[in-house]
């Protein structure tokens, strides 16, 4: 599978994030001298920074075997004990959208993570008893968006905590001359340099920038990926000089036209142009923060005068 054979197979590999990497390195080199298993991991951060990459990484250097799965999609306690007691010893679960799991089912998961095993109630009423059942040991490796989404109780289980960064151009120029020769694509470095810098810090869309560029270098030009060709394709994609796309430019026009640059709620935003608040708080807002387009206030959102200027608009007097 392509899409699979793209990503780092190893944290040698892997491109960034050079303070969890380091910090990987020596637990999971620890705890295989100690012939254990990897104590749990969560890996915090925007979408798209490598969170499902780096549990794939962590089961293939613990030589373990990975199962994925998701918050929403284990709706009942017994659907974690199936997953549970199916492990073998060592294995890595990975949870995505681990802030999303339901409250009877993280239950389950305290016990899991802290001792290893499960409390299964059989019977009902008086006759009812409690049993527990041992399970082998593994390496629960949980995603999320916000650590602050997650309840303390689960938070405190995790032994190591890695938040992930936005990755710097150069960083990102790298992962797309990597993800070029994987598939086989001929790029010059200054377009690879173009990519990265409208890719908003993510590899996720750097690698999706260059498989579109790499379509109109196909079709209109010799399939090679040059500076013009790079160009034109981001302009075509409606991707700008900062990566900022059509809904990052719709949600600063909203704010700026209908609520005078804000303060404003997130829900108004987020009915204003018709998308999901979540959506806007996980995946929107965190690089227009960070890029200082905007800023979170008491009162609400405020586009701030850098955004303006990058929109050729004229800073409101205050
Ligand atoms: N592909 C996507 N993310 C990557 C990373 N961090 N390093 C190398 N290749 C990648």
């Amino acid at each position: 599978w392509e899409e699979r054979s793209l990503r780092p197979q190893t944290l040698a590999q892997y491109i960034g994030q050079e303070a969890v990497k380091a910090n990987l390195t020596v637990f999971i080199q620890a705890a295989k001298m100690r012939e254990e298993s990897l104590d749990h991991v969560l890996l915090y951060g925007p979408p798209g920074l490598g969170k499902t990459t780096l549990s794939m990484i962590i089961a293939n250097e613990m030589g373990v075997n990975l199962r994925t799965t998701s918050g929403p999609a284990i709706e009942r306690p017994g659907d974690l004990a199936a997953i549970l007691t199916a492990l073998e010893p060592g294995d890595v679960l990975f949870i995505d959208e681990i802030h999303r799991l339901n409250r009877s089912v993280e239950e389950v998961l305290y016990p899991a993570m802290e001792d290893f095993c499960l409390d299964i109630v059989i019977g009902k009423g008086p006759s009812a008893r409690s049993v527990r059942l041992d399970l082998p040991p593994f390496t629960l490796v949980g995603a999320t968006t916000r650590a602050g989404m997650l309840s303390a109780p689960l938070r405190d289980r995790f032994g190591v905590v890695s938040r992930l960064q936005y990755y710097t151009e150069a960083e990102l120029a790298e992962i797309v001359e990597r993800t070029a020769e994987v598939m086989d694509v001929p790029i010059i470095r200054d377009a690879g340099y173009e990519i990265a810098r409208r890719s908003r810090g993510t590899p996720r869309i750097a690698n999706r920038l260059l498989r579109r560029v790499r379509d109109f270098a196909q079709v209109r030009g010799n399939g090679e990926v040059d500076l013009e060709v790079a160009q034109q394709g981001l302009e075509l994609l409606m991707v700008d000089q900062l990566g900022l796309d059509e809904i990052d430019h719709k949600l600063l026009l909203a704010v700026i036209e209908k609520f005078r640059g804000g303060p404003v709620g997130l829900d108004t935003i987020a009915a204003t142009i018709g998308e999901e608040a979540h959506t806007i708080e996980d995946v929107y807002e965190p690089y227009l923060l960070q890029i200082g387009f905007i800023q979170r206030t008491p009162r609400g959102r405020v586009v701030t005068p850098q955004a303006y200027k990058h929109l050729h608009l004229e800073v409101p007097e205050s």
